[in-house]
């Protein structure tokens, strides 16, 4: 079984590398590979394989340096990878209701890869394509890669061509910038990206995220049912409730009585204080023991948080093993399933016109 999985992601990869060949000849680059972003003792690696983030390494006060971020150890791994371990997600991020919505009075459908729903795109989706790498600048002042994706005019269901971009920057120390846009070229369609990326502040595969403390600026989150659908549309305060991160709280300290899904942890959808479409605080997160905190700013409307509660025994990157609560996700967003919602805000793009995502990570110890 195991080698009949490894075999066809061989195959996958021999494909890619047709792919990369005829790519090569047209003019661009399509080869998967490894891009490392460095400043100083910091340093961040990325691969065109779902324009995937794939490792965040920075010291802790004593100088010893960790890789924050769940990941695998080679793009074959990430061929076969059912946690979406770091990816861009789209072109729809998150769940669509039965894999089905209506734009412009057309019905249109989407591959059900959660059950009876649509996640993260569908089968392939963004996470699983090569993006072409536009431009990277390894070292020096203000690292950058640049990835690009033309998502073509009917994949997984969808209307019109859009064309992608996201750029993961390093700037002032220990500041990892994300821009990501997308924009409709012929039709209308829906757009919604995301960073799965899961953190862990004392390092990956060294156990469970419960001691972390946790700030959220989310006084409101939307109510998600057993699918994990906001199916009543309805938008209500934490206050009082297990979800409340306002002031800050270990992960673990209410987390055995979340029942998100079929799951037990949170897998919330928060919808950010403040402007819509601004920069502005987002979550905090600190590990008591090395001393290393995250913080985090985006202008996207909610986010979800996702406490890596289906990780189980998951192999992950240089021999170490993902337990449940092994990794946190802070997944900003739009609303969840908004196409099947008009009481939250479109995310349909008209032809010409442009998504824009921002993410701003603050490392420090
Ligand atoms: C899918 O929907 C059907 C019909 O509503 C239901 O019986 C079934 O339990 C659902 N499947 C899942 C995995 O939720
Ligand atoms: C999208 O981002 C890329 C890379 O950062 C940039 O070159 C491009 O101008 C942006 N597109 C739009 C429409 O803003
Ligand atoms: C975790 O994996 C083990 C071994 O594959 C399996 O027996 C168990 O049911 C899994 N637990 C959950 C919660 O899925």
């Amino acid at each position: 079984m195991a080698r009949g999985v490894v075999l066809l992601a061989l195959l996958c990869l021999a494909a890619s590398a047709q792919l990369a060949a005829a790519g090569a000849a047209a003019g661009g680059r399509k080869m998967v590979g490894v891009y490392e972003l460095r400043k100083g003792d910091f340093s961040v690696r990325v691969t065109n394989f779902g324009a995937r983030l794939m490792s965040v390494v920075f010291p802790d006060s004593k100088g010893n340096l960790a890789d924050v971020v769940l990941g695998k150890d080679t793009i074959a791994d990430y061929v076969n990878d059912e946690f979406y371990f770091g990816p861009i997600t789209g072109r729809i991020a998150q769940r669509v209701a039965r894999g089905r919505f209506v734009l412009d009075g057309k019905v249109y459908h989407m591959y059900k890869n959660d059950g009876n729903n649509t996640i993260h795109g569908g089968g392939r989706g963004f996470s699983k394509s090569i993006w072409t790498v536009k431009e990277y600048v390894a070292g020096g002042d203000s690292p950058y890669i640049t990835l690009y994706y033309r998502s073509f005019d009917g994949e997984e269901g969808l209307p019109g061509n859009v064309d992608a971009y996201v750029t993961y920057r390093l700037s002032a120390p220990y500041t990892l910038a994300l821009h990501m846009n997308g924009t409709a070229l012929d039709k209308a369609t829906p757009v919604n990206f995301l960073l799965h990326a899961y953190w862990n502040l004392a390092g990956h595969g060294s156990g469970d995220v419960l001691g972390h403390t946790l700030r959220l600026s989310a006084s409101r989150y939307a109510v998600l049912d057993e699918e994990l659908l906001p199916s009543s549309g309805r938008v209500v305060p934490v206050d009082g409730t297990l979800l409340d991160f306002r002031r800050p709280t270990a992960i673990g300290a209410r987390i055995h009585k979340v029942v998100s899904g079929k799951g037990v942890g949170y897998d919330t959808n928060y919808v950010i204080d403040g402007e819509e479409g601004a920069m502005r605080p987002v979550a905090m997160a600190r590990d008591g023991a090395s001393g290393r905190k995250l913080e985090m700013w985006a202008n996207q409307p909610t986010m979800q948080l996702y406490t890596g509660n289906y990780l189980n025994h998951t192999k992950g990157k240089d021999g170490k093993v993902y337990e449940k609560y092994g990794g946190f996700c802070l997944e900003t967003m739009g609303y969840v399933d908004a196409v099947n919602h008009p009481e939250f805000p479109s995310q349909t793009l008209r032809p010409g016109q442009v998504y824009r995502h921002d993410m701003v990570f603050k490392f420090s110890f």
